[in-house]
């Protein structure tokens, strides 16, 4: 795992956006995994940046979110479509159609979960995976004790997640229970996988992820499994990492490492 310490959560977005946008120039057809969440605004709003400097083009790209809740429409206000048109599609150049999330609302949330899970394995699946993290340590919304080989399918959301997302809605008992989320295996069978987060929120999930067992416990500590993980992490995030002089010494400032 490339870990990757920046000073603060802009300089991490930006580390974020800025391995995006190069996967991007190397490979335009690359097929992007997105997340949302409040840790994406800022890595999203630099990826715009970088659009409109003329860095970088998703015209050629795209995409698969990780995760939508059960029950809302593409035009619920806190639908994850809404969040991705507000914050990345609306001010960039995917092709129409070339952007895909799960739908909340067909009435047989399973039957979408298989279709998505095989619409994904039609594109070829991830080219490179963007993940947030939760404070438990979940990824999409693969909650503590998900199996680490699960495919796209419904989850039950933990009051944690639940009240953590609370936020995004007018009244908190709105918050959905269930979501369709891309599983671990699905996620694992990425090429090429980008977690980013920060705030001292995160730093016991980070830890966990980073230097804990291999469990399920920590769904996010699947990806110790993957052979091109990279996660870029703030100083509060990074605070309980015990290595963390290791991690510095191989990438100094969040810098790639020189051989
Ligand atoms: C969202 C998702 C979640 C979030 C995680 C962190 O698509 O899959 O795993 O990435 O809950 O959310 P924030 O960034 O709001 O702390």
């Amino acid at each position: 795992m490339r870990v990757l310490i920046l000073p603060d959560p802009a300089a991490a977005a930006e580390r974020a956006a800025g391995l995006i946008a190069e996967r991007l120039r190397r490979q335009p057809r690359t097929v992007l995994g997105l997340a949302t969440g409040g840790t994406m605004e800022a890595l999203y709003a630099r990826l715009i940046a970088h659009h409109r400097a003329g860095d970088v083009s998703f015209a050629a790209a795209r995409s698969f979110n990780l995760d939508e809740y059960v029950g809302l429409s593409p035009d619920h206000p806190a639908s994850y479509w809404r969040y991705m048109r507000a914050h990345l599609f609306d001010h960039v150049d995917f092709a129409p159609g070339a952007t895909l999330l799960p739908h909340g609302d067909t009435g047989d949330a399973r039957a979408e979960a298989d279709r998505y899970e095989a619409e994904i394995v039609r594109a070829g699946d991830i080219g490179l995976q963007l993940l947030g993290l939760g404070a438990n340590g979940h990824i999409g919304f693969n909650e503590p004790t998900s199996s680490l080989s699960s495919l796209t399918r419904v989850k039950t959301l933990t009051h944690s997640t639940r009240e953590a997302n609370a936020r995004f809605f007018d009244d908190p008992a709105d918050v959905p229970r269930h979501a369709i989320t891309m599983g671990i295996g699905t996620i694992l069978r990425a090429q090429e996988v980008l977690l980013l987060a920060h705030g001292t929120g995160k730093a016991v999930a980070a830890a966990q992820m980073i230097e804990g067992p291999l469990s399920a416990a920590c769904p996010a500590s699947a990806l110790q499994l993957h052979r091109h993980a990279t996660v870029v992490l703030d100083e509060t995030a990074a605070a309980k990492l015990s290595l963390r002089d290791y991690y510095e010494a191989v990438h100094p400032s969040g810098c790639d490492a020189e051989i």
